[in-house]
């Protein structure tokens, strides 16, 4: 059997545990395997920047962040393009995958990676996705691999603001990846005692925001951690075209900025902002996220040994199974507003900036 593999998309935590626990799956136990490494995602099968990969290159990486593959982003909306000659990137991976006598792709990535999948796998090509990202949108599956470590370095960032931010009596907003779903920064949120948690499912209102940073100080705290998501809005902004809002901010692709001067002048508090940005994708992959990348990587190895193909791995509750791939390409997990989790935040006195 003759097996393609890809990263495609942001690279996060656990590609290569996956890659590895995947190879060492296949060359353990399909007769004949050959595995073919595809270099930066989709771009690598669209170019046919191909190699032939050996057990020896999946040794040593199980705790290696990136990805040794390679990866790119190729908007899904692009596939069907065609160029001067009338082929589009679509016909060039369909010609590439026979070309290359590949039996199976498996693709790792996020929600875009996945449109694409399911886009190969309905034009006749046998496709096996995993699904990757810090966000945990992947619709169908409870958790991604990526997310869990994302949530310990997002965390880890709220706890090392809180002391300085408490030091100067400051109000901190921290910026956590995720612009259109808000899993990571509820997650971090709450594991790093942030007191409000703006996220893009949630609009806020600005106001709200101040009132419990005023509500807070007169209460004797002086200082207040604001865990607010790369895509949270104000209610306002919610109502605006994404070209619209970003003048409205000032050509910022976030809100944060914006918001930290708003709250400094109303509430009249010294309020900084941070972001760490592609710190919370890189490096190590967690122990829990080692584990998942390695037991979504053998399933999805033998699910190739057992010939299914046009599904992506998913874990629901603690079973690893499998989605059609056309049952969830096109969708996202977004955190229901009725979540357990943002009414145990809101228990515990934790603001969305809602007014609630
Ligand atoms: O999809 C994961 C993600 O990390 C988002 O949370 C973030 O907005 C985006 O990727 C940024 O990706 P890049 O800068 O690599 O395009």
């Amino acid at each position: 059997m003759k097996i393609g593999i890809l990263t495609s998309g942001g690279d996060c935590p656990g590609l290569n545990a996956v890659i590895r626990g995947f190879a060492k799956y296949v060359f353990n136990e399909i007769k004949d395997a050959e595995l073919i490494g595809i270099s930066d995602g989709y771009l690598g099968l669209i170019n046919k920047d191909v190699k032939k990969m050996k057990p020896s290159d999946f040794s040593g990486i199980l705790n290696v962040g990136g990805t040794i593959l390679g990866t790119s982003r190729q908007p899904f909306k692009s596939m069907t393009d065609e160029d001067r000659n009338g082929q589009s990137k679509l016909d060039m991976m369909k010609k590439n995958y026979n070309a290359l006598g590949l039996d199976l792709l498996v693709t790792l990535g996020g929600a875009g990676t996945h449109k694409t999948a399911a886009l190969l796998s309905s034009v006749g090509l046998n496709v096996i996705g995993i699904p990757k990202t810090i966000d945990n949108d992947i619709y169908g599956t409870d958790v991604t691999f990526g997310f869990h470590t994302a949530v310990d370095i997002a965390t880890e960032c709220i706890d090392r603001i809180h002391t300085t931010a408490a030091s100067h009596g400051r109000t901190m907003l921290i910026e956590i990846m995720g612009n259109k779903v808000g899993w990571l920064t509820l997650y971090a949120g709450i594991a790093g005692g942030a007191d409000i948690i703006l996220l893009p499912e949630i609009p806020y209102d600005p106001d709200a925001v101040v009132k419990t940073v005023e509500k807070r100080i007169e209460n004797g705290r002086a200082f207040n951690i604001i865990a607010i998501a790369e895509g949270a809005m104000s209610i306002e902004e919610s109502k605006m075209k994404k070209q619209e809002r970003l003048e409205y901010r000032g050509g910022r692709a976030t809100g944060t900025e914006k918001l930290a001067q708003y709250i400094e002048e109303k509430a009249g508090v010294e309020t900084r902002t941070v972001v760490p940005g592609h710190l919370q994708r890189g490096g190590s992959p967690s122990p829990y996220d080692r584990l998942l990348s390695t037991e979504m990587g053998s399933y999805a190895g033998r699910l190739a040994k057992e010939g299914k193909h046009g599904v992506t791995v998913a874990l629901r509750g603690t079973e690893i199974t499998y989605n059609a791939l056309a049952d969830i390409a096109g969708k996202m997990k977004f955190v229901p507003t009725d979540h357990q989790l943002l009414g145990v935040a809101r228990s515990i006195g934790i603001s969305f900036g809602d007014g609630r």
